[in-house]
């Protein structure tokens, strides 16, 4: 009786701790967070101001003393000590303060980082308020999200691309047979937008308008109608305001280099993946997952980099905490299987 009541309170959870977004699904309940990975604090006194939604609308907009941090780099922590107030806050608010016992929580990580960024994960998750951390790798992740059949011994491919970089696997019996993790994401095209509109328009725009002009207009690949977009920035020359029109071809052109090096690392994991999977891959497509899936034009321009079918998931932000949260739900199964037949001896 005790453990039943017991378990009805404990709410374990599933974290995707993204460069960009950080997601959080409980156990019974599916994803009930999805908010910027932003931290924002008092520089002078050291207080967090706002997590989050709220802090991500403080980003470049700060009076002098408030800053508005993004804890994680490239799919890595970069900032321990803000990484575990984001994690704090995605665990209280998670657990909505009605947890009598502290949660299990698995985050999700990339496939390459290494033991020490591993700890990390694991060490600011506990201090944070997890009773237990455990890890899974993004790409094992993303493919359970799609509904790929990852635990059988046929080969599925996931390319996610996020914020900060783009990870690429093919997974089969659970785990990654071959993989490339590239450190080039949607933080990257962004970037490639502003040095456009400063090399040809001397123009400075800040990232967030950059990210405004890919998810606006931005593509991969040629457009049944091509789309333009106006632009605000500061000019070099004058220092004075300044509004230029963008056009979808351009923006195209600007996306090129880091979109060389994402198929890069796509054609990499192919080249790298034993021949009888490849079968297995032609036959499930290559699945696209992480906010890049949304660039207009992705799936055929990884096709055409291929030579492969390629197709983007459903709801591609969510792919990597579902998968994460699906994975969650069968630990507490096995448990509940074991906690049974404990009680039946
Ligand atoms: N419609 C869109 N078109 C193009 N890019 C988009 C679109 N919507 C979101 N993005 C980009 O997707 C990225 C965020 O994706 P995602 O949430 O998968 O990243 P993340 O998981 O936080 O990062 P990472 O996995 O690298 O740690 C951002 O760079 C964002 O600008
Ligand atoms: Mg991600």
């Amino acid at each position: 009786m005790a453990r039943n009541g017991y378990s009805f309170f404990v709410r374990d959870m599933a974290i995707d701790l993204g460069t960009a977004n950080s997601l959080v699904y409980v156990t019974r309940r599916g994803v009930v967070m999805f908010e910027p990975s932003v931290v924002a604090i008092d520089e002078v006194s050291g207080e967090v101001l706002a997590v989050g939604n709220e802090a991500k609308q403080m980003i470049g907009r700060t009076p002098g003393a408030i800053r508005a941090v993004r804890p994680l780099k490239q799919g890595v922590i970069a900032n321990f000590e803000m990484t575990k107030h984001l994690l704090r806050y995605l665990i209280r608010r998670g657990c909505r303060g009605r947890a009598l016992v502290r949660p299990r929580v698995i985050v999700s990580v990339p496939a390459d980082v290494t033991e020490v960024e591993r700890r990390a994960v694991i060490d600011a998750t506990i201090e944070a308020g997890a009773r237990a951390a455990f890890l899974i790798e993004e790409p094992v992740a993303a493919a359970i999200g799609v509904g790929l059949p990852v635990q059988e011994p046929t080969g599925s491919m996931v390319v996610d691309v996020g914020g900060g970089m783009t990870n690429a696997a093919v997974i089969s019996l659970g785990g990654i047979v071959s993989g490339c993790s590239v450190r080039v994401g949607g933080d990257d095209m962004d970037e490639a937008i502003v040095r456009h509109v400063r090399r040809n328009y001397n123009l400075m725009i800040g990232e967030r308008t950059a990210e405004d002009v890919k998810i606006g207009i931005g593509s991969v690949w040629p457009l049944q109608e091509e789309l333009s977009m106006e632009v605000r920035g500061r000019d070099y020359v004058t220092g004075l305001p300044k509004s230029i029109t963008l056009t979808s071809q351009e923006v195209r052109e600007a996306l090129a280099e880091p979109m060389a090096s994402i198929a890069a690392g796509v054609r990499s994991t192919l080249e790298n993946t034993p021949p009888e999977l490849i079968g297995d891959v032609i036959d499930k497509e290559i699945v696209i997952t992480g906010g890049g899936a949304l660039l207009r034009g992705i799936d055929r321009y990884i096709s055409k980099e291929t030579g492969m079918p390629v197709r983007c998931a459903d709801n591609p932000l969510m792919s990597v905490v579902m998968g994460a949260g699906r994975a969650l739900e069968e630990i507490d199964l096995l448990e509940r299987v074991a906690n049974a037949s404990r009680r039946a001896r």
